[in-house]
């Protein structure tokens, strides 16, 4: 299939696309470059062993996208594409409403002009909320997310699917196929350490702290909160690596080969694991201590949250392959090899 992948210089895009191509698609990226470079996409073609084709195009630019569309007859589109750091959503809402549905909206408006209605959309654990249900399937309802970004998932949820059953009421016979696929915590990096994850500023999430505290660059982590009902009372969460996920987008395609009209999966592993299981798993693996000390709980946090993956398992044949240690190397392995990212 000949695919757009939309904010396809970013840490999932980057993966995917390498994915992608070992599976034969062709790749299109356009990103902004807002929380990205270019050279992750150079990397990905030496990796590969070819250019990446690229355009430096913003999903709410109408006309760049155009001429994107222009020169090329897509398939499908992969979105992952957005802002999706928590707190600054907090700070900045009408920022996190205005690109990430915004920009959504132009895009999937852009893409039907061109007959091109198929979609894979980054979407999030974040939509269950608080979880009604521990692991979490797909049937859980969503619930209150306690942020915009989150919010921004939700809602982006809402309308795609509202574009295809639209489809289906007004009888078109080239519908919308949508998958949501839910991400649950990615992590790791491609194992040649090439690309991997690559904040701006001090991290907001777990793993990237950790790395920078063991590369240096932090003195030590601050673990939100040890008195959760959890087996040593820090936070769990299931932590994914970034190319069993990257996987996962190759096998959605299946699904949207198969006109699958809304399909939702949650791509996660099913195992819960702790802050200081991470932190004691990877001074293990890569005989690095990261020293730490206990503080508050971070608002909005919620105690546990893992998958149940057995849908994506039945229906698309996938299955995340790579444990926790691996994870803690590869995300070791990046940081080690570029303690200043890209
Ligand atoms: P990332 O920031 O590394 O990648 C997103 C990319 O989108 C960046 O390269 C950024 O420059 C680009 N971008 C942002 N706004 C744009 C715009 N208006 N036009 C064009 N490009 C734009 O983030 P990521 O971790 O790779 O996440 C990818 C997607 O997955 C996001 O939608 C994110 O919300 C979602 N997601 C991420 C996680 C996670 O923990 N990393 C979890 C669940 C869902
Ligand atoms: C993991 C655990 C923290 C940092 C967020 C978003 C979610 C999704 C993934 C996009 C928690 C603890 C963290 C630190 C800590 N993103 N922690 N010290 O909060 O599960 O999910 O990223 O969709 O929407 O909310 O991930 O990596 O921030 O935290 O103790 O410095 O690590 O309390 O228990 P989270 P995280």
């Amino acid at each position: 299939m000949h695919i757009l992948v939309t904010g396809g210089a970013g840490y999932i895009g980057s993966h995917t696309i390498i994915e992608l191509i070992e599976a034969g698609h062709s790749v299109v990226a356009i990103d902004n470059l807002v929380n990205s470079s270019k050279e992750s996409l150079k990397r990905v073609g030496e990796i590969v062993g070819q250019e990446i084709p690229f355009y430096e195009v913003d999903i709410r630019d109408r006309e760049g996208l155009e001429k994107v569309f222009a020169s090329n007859k897509f398939d499908c589109a992969i979105h992952f594409a957005g802002l999706k750091a928590v707190g600054e959503s907090v700070t900045h809402p009408w920022e996190y409403y205005e690109n990430n549905i915004g920009g959504t909206l132009v895009l999937v408006d852009v893409m039907r002009k061109h007959g091109c209605k198929n979609i894979i959309f980054s979407s999030s654990a974040t939509v269950y909320g608080n979880p009604a249900m521990i692991p979490i399937t797909e049937e859980c309802p969503k619930g209150h997310c306690t942020n915009p970004y989150g919010q921004t998932k939700s809602m982006l949820e809402e309308i795609l699917t509202d574009l295809h059953t639209a489809d289906v009421k007004n009888a078109d016979p080239n519908p919308w196929n949508i998958v949501l696929l839910r991400y649950f915590n990615p992590i790791g990096a491609h194992p040649s350490g090439r690309i991997g994850e690559n904040p701006n500023g001090i991290p907001n999430n777990l793993m990237p702290y950790i790395t920078q505290v063991a590369v240096g660059k932090l003195a030590k982590l601050h673990v939100f909160g040890d008195d959760y009902d959890t087996h040593d009372g820090t936070g769990v969460r299931d932590y994914i690596h970034v190319m069993d996920l990257a996987n996962g987008h190759v096998k959605a395609l299946t699904a949207i080969e198969k006109k699958c009209g809304v399909a939702i999966y949650n791509l996660g592993t099913g195992n819960g694991y702790s802050v200081l299981d991470i932190v004691n798993t990877f001074s293990e693996v890569n005989g690095v201590e990261i020293p730490y000390q206990i503080d508050p709980r971070r608002l909005g946090d919620i105690a546990t949250c893992y998958a149940d993956p057995a849908k994506a398992n039945r229906e698309l044949g996938w299955k995340a392959e790579r444990g926790l240690a691996e994870m803690c190397r590869d995300s070791w392995n990046w940081q080690k090899n570029n303690p200043n990212g890209y």
